[in-house]
């Protein structure tokens, strides 16, 4: 080769060179930054204990992933859910979100928005660990959309110690004797159940705990058949109870209710064991069977009512290497053996270590292996489809003001029947 073809040689290499790695730089996909955004509601005492422990040994493992918390204030999700389907619409999807399993996740299912994990759900090996009614529960169409990270017991009555003490009160098991309970706190001037309905679902929660003490009722409501006729003796117990809660309970959030058990304003909530890592979070500093116990809804002792905790997957999630990473964790016994002794929960993995739990979640975890029902909660999502969950809010919401048990009976009636209910629950 001469001199001349040499250097043209040379420059056409170069030149090569330089527009190739122009064009790689323009067109190659920016490598995926070291983040993750989690979308959740869990802003209370004790809620976000249980997230930061969670984050925390995500951390451990991911030491330089940067965790992106988006946190939406409202409990039961009601106002996250929202801004998350705003969000998935504008195609603003984050990289993973909370929500609760079963109908609940319809609505993204049936719009394509969640990516399947079938392939975590296998190399993770969650299928021998977690319970078959909670696979069943977060599977759509043969895959699985979602990484159940708890199991929330909602038929509770969380009450203060001190109360019952001073006024020789033991806890009631059938619904007479929690009425009796009920009239002799209000004759000592104590106003005896505390509720916070300002989002509506605390009132929903406590009308379904109610509803339960009549397994065959609860099956045909969430299998949309339940008739007035068989609500109104529901409702009737409800109104009962709605006489001896605080006047203020329209202006309170969930936790503000369990605030008022807290300084001994009120003695009684009703509420899921979220309430129980509210009373026992740093900020509240409570320890279970010293200032504060519980007892599970009258009517309700062999029945353990389900609020499970899920994680999602978007499709489109921007960061999805660490959205998977992020996943692992929350279905990993070392995650949920964190998160959940702090959240109030149990694991939602049959090989939780049992030791890390107080003695009000080891009964959870005997209970639950041995319950004669297990009912999917209506008001945590599970148990109906979006249709009815959240007009039924507004539906019992309208009773509490308006305690017209027909009037009320025969419109959640006549609303359940105008809904399909494409799954049929058998917890009879
Ligand atoms: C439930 C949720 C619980 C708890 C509660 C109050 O729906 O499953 O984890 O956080 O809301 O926010």
């Amino acid at each position: 080769m001469n001199k001349t073809a040499l250097y043209v040689t040379v420059a056409v290499i170069i030149t090569a060179l330089v527009v190739g790695g122009v064009v790689y730089y323009l067109v190659a996909p920016a490598p995926e930054e070291k983040k993750v955004e989690v979308c959740h509601w869990w802003t209370a005492p004790g809620e976000e204990d249980a997230l930061a422990a969670l984050q925390d040994v995500f951390l451990t493992e991911n030491p330089d992933v940067v965790v992106l918390s988006t946190a939406v204030a409202g409990g039961a999700g009601v106002k996250m859910k929202a801004l998350m389907k705003t969000r998935l619409l504008a195609g603003e999807a984050p990289d993973s979100f909370q929500l609760h399993a079963g109908y609940e996740m319809l609505p993204y299912y049936e719009a394509a928005v969640l990516e399947d994990i079938d392939d975590l759900w296998e190399t993770e090996g969650w299928k021998a660990v977690f319970p078959d009614v909670v696979e069943a529960m977060v599977m759509w169409g043969g895959h699985y959309y979602a990484v159940p990270v708890n199991i929330h017991r909602v038929n509770i009555v969380w009450y203060n110690k001190a109360i019952f003490e001073a006024n020789n009160l033991t806890e009631p098991t059938t619904w007479d004797e929690f009425i009796t309970v009920c009239g002799t706190l209000q004759d000592a001037g104590i106003t005896p159940i505390a509720l916070g309905d300002k989002y509506k679902w605390p009132a929903t929660h406590a009308f379904e705990q109610i509803m339960a003490t009549e397994p065959q009722v609860y099956e045909d409501f969430i299998n949309g058949e339940v008739t007035s006729a068989q609500l109104e003796p529901i409702l009737t117990k409800f109104n009962q109870y709605l006489g001896y809660v605080n006047t203020d309970h329209g202006d309170l959030t969930w936790d503000e209710a369990c605030g008022k058990v807290y300084a001994e304003t009120c003695a009684m909530t009703i509420m899921g064991d979220w309430a129980k890592g509210y009373f026992t979070a740093p900020a509240k500093g409570w320890t279970y069977g010293l200032e504060f116990g519980a007892f599970k809804v009258p009517g309700t002792a062999d029945k353990f009512g389900l609020c499970i905790d899920c994680f999602e997957h978007p499709k489109d999630a921007p960061h999805p290497t660490w959205a998977k990473e992020w996943l692992k964790v929350v279905g990993s016994k070392e995650g949920q053996d964190a998160f959940n002794p702090i959240k109030g929960s149990i694991a939602c993995r049959t090989d939780a270590d049992k030791t890390k739990y107080d003695v009000y979640s080891q009964m959870c975890i005997d209970d639950l292996a041995t319950a004669a029902v297990l009912f999917p909660s209506i008001a945590h999502g599970s148990g109906s489809p979006e249709e009815v969950a959240s007009p039924l809010n507004d539906k019992i919401s309208e009773f509490v003001t308006n305690r017209d048990v027909s009037a009320s009976a025969s419109a959640i009636a006549s609303l359940i029947a105008g809904v399909s209910h494409p799954k049929t629950w058998d917890i009879v």
